[in-house]
């Protein structure tokens, strides 16, 4: 990775004139880690050569983890020494103590000091317990000491979606120096599920300032997820503005933004690269063109003229297709075909056209969801209409979803129980830990069981109501989930044979999935994992053939137009059924823990986003149904 490569790379200066940061995009967030490792450490190995400390700037959150864990991987296995190794980290919450697992003293110990031979008198992370009064003279302090240090040879960063680096929120400084700030409302709301409640998270932090992150001889900023996608096209493409702190990097001469494709989706030459160089015209792409320049102009697609065409980056498109007129039917019917009450295939009806295969006429079916309740509200619809049409349907969740349940919500059931039972030693205890338990103490095996099973109860009421038998739902609690705590474990083989037993026990010719790529550390991506690697293991098997695979999105993001390749319609009874089914759910009801950035609830999102697909086909040209709900199939 060398900085400013599109200076010097030909042909890459056209493709990016809209972007004032050097970046590279990767895969995925797991190869570009790796990338980044090698170049600290690299930089370690060179300044002991030359007999010098190497002086870094760290960062926490989820997006620097497996920098660290590659980092850790070449201590261990390769020998890279970190004794010459000094480190200034970011920033932390404050007040906050450095045992408190949410804290960033604590988060750098478990990802990396632990697991290194860094001299402990290196490691400088802010303190969260500087009396209030004396906070002033410690930054001063704190900029001092990496001065002494020689500076900052490397600085690595991640981006909030409020467009801060370390915590420079909006408003900060080009030239503010280490200081303690309020945290934007942004912010905290993304930190609100690891503090289980945007209550609990701190409002106040100390962190570097622009200014000490500017002076690093060389910065590496990580974005990963599509959570992240507008804030990166606003800091790459826009105006240096004290809105977007992390436009103040521009200026960097020595920066590079690592990204994955779904940090990097919203860029110019990624989201529309007609508008920068010549396009190859894939049949992905000119979908992608035509349902863009229908919304850009706010015309349905067989509206759209030869000017239009012309005018949007697009004359190359119109060369090849002939006219207008020819493009725009042709697409009108790409989507159109999009479109089927029938997500299990329509008996006896010509298939050529439609998404899914006419035979068999009752087909076998998984429908994975990771938490126990994705399945209703992301498909909830598809669910009824495939129960309704005769297929074998079976439910799988994935992870037990306890962690989701609140004390509160645990407590209620268990006195319900003690109440009908009378004097219960094991029921008196549960009520006592969970009386006990403390901010951040980690669920007891038995309250982590209650709730598990308060989930289980609430999913079957709800499959039951969509008129499934319970023998059809299968609960397979992976065990990369049940840590008790917000991270989870890596996925294990025992997990991936939980997954392959029940496909080839089941034999499905469909499976439904949550293709959520938003977090790649979040229980969704890595639920969506388990299956990939188990449809790899399983694909040499003969009935491996039939099965087609189906990626719905989660509670947070939906496909794009141009992306959906099966949009199921409901009718405004299936609507209200769908939503029926999602409140067995209650306790997800009434201010859930991980509401992620939106406010609403479960029920009232999912039939927004199925509202607004509907009406996004609409003004495409397409029927006007009530709500859609959408999936792409995944080839393995
Ligand atoms: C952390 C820090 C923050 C994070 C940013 C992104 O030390 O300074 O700027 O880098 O909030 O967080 P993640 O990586 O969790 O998305």
């Amino acid at each position: 990775m060398k900085a400013n490569l599109k200076y010097t790379e030909a042909g890459k200066f056209e493709e990016t004139r809209f972007e004032k940061i050097h970046n590279v995009i990767f895969k995925n967030s797991d190869l570009a880690s790796i990338e980044v490792a090698k170049e600290i450490a690299n930089l370690i190995k060179q300044k002991q050569q030359e007999n010098k400390t190497c002086v870094l700037g760290l960062a926490t959150g989820s997006s620097p983890i497996n920098v660290y864990e590659e980092l850790v991987r070449m201590h261990k296995e390769e020998g890279l020494s970190f004794q010459n190794v000094i480190t200034f980290n970011l920033d932390e919450y404050y007040p906050m103590d450095k045992d408190n697992t949410q804290s960033y003293w604590y988060f750098m110990h478990e990802n990396l000091f632990n697991h290194i031979d860094i001299i402990p008198e290196n490691i400088n992370v802010p303190s969260g317990t500087v009396p209030q009064d004396e906070i002033y003279q410690y930054c001063i302090d704190y900029e001092l000491k990496i001065k002494e240090a020689g500076g900052l040879d490397f600085q690595l960063l991640g981006i909030g979606r409020s467009g801060h680096i370390g915590f420079n929120e909006p408003g900060s400084h080009y030239n503010s120096g280490t200081r303690n700030i309020t945290l934007d409302h942004i912010t905290r709301v993304d930190a609100a599920s690891a503090f289980l409640g945007i209550e609990q998270v701190p409002r106040v932090a100390i962190t570097m300032g622009i200014s000490t992150i500017r002076n690093a001889k060389r910065v590496i900023l990580l974005a990963w997820g599509i959570n992240k996608a507008s804030v990166i096209k606003d800091t790459i493409e826009g105006e240096i503005t004290s809105d977007v702190p992390a436009s103040y990097l521009q200026d960097h001469d020595n920066i590079t933004f690592v990204l994955d494709e779904g940090a990097s989706s919203e860029l110019t030459r990624i989201k529309t690269p007609w508008l920068v160089k010549n396009c190859i015209w894939t049949d992905d792409l000119i979908t992608k063109a035509v349902v863009w320049l229908s919304e850009l102009l706010n015309k349905s697609v067989l509206k759209i003229t030869d000017k239009d065409y012309n005018n949007n980056g697009m004359s190359s498109l119109l060369v090849e297709q002939g006219s207008a007129y020819n493009l725009n039917i042709k697409m009108f019917n790409k989507l159109q075909h999009t479109i089927t009450g029938w997500p299990g295939g329509k008996p006896n009806a010509d298939d050529t056209n439609r998404p899914e295969r006419n035979t068999p006429t009752k087909k076998r079916v998984i429908i994975f969801s990771p938490h126990p309740d994705d399945d209703v509200i992301s498909m909830g619809g598809t669910f009824d209409r495939l129960v309704e049409q005769g297929h074998e349907v079976h439910i799988a969740y994935q992870t037990s979803g306890n962690i989701a349940v609140s004390d509160k919500e645990a407590l209620k059931f268990i006195e319900v129980a003690l109440t009908l039972n009378g004097e219960n030693s094991s029921f008196q205890k549960i009520i006592k830990d969970l009386n006990d338990k403390k901010e951040y103490d980690i669920d007891t095996i038995e309250v982590r069981k209650l709730k598990g099973i308060i989930r289980r109860k609430e999913s079957l009421a709800s499959t039951r109501y969509l008129g499934l038998p319970d023998k059809n739902v299968h609960f397979l609690n992976l065990p990369f989930y049940e840590t008790g705590k917000i991270k989870k474990n890596k996925l294990g083989d025992s997990d991936i044979k939980i997954m392959t037993d029940l496909i080839s026990d089941i034999k499905p010719h469909q499976i439904y999935a949550a293709g959520d790529l938003a977090d790649p550390h979040g229980t969704h991506k890595v639920s969506l994992d388990a299956l990939f690697i188990a449809l790899e293991q399983l694909k040499p098997n003969k009935y491996m053939d039939d099965c087609w695979v189906w990626l719905y999105r989660g509670a947070w993001h939906e496909w794009e137009t141009h992306e959906i390749e099966m949009a199921v319609p409901m009718s405004p009874d299936q609507v209200l059924k769908k939503r029926q089914a999602i409140f067995y759910h209650q306790s997800q009801k009434d201010g859930v823990l991980f509401q992620g950035d939106d406010s609403r609830e479960f029920w009232m999102r999912a039939e927004d986003r199925n509202k607004e697909t509907a009406k996004k086909y609409n003004d495409l040209g397409l029927a006007d149904y009530a709500a859609l709900e959408a999936f792409r199939r995944y080839y393995f």
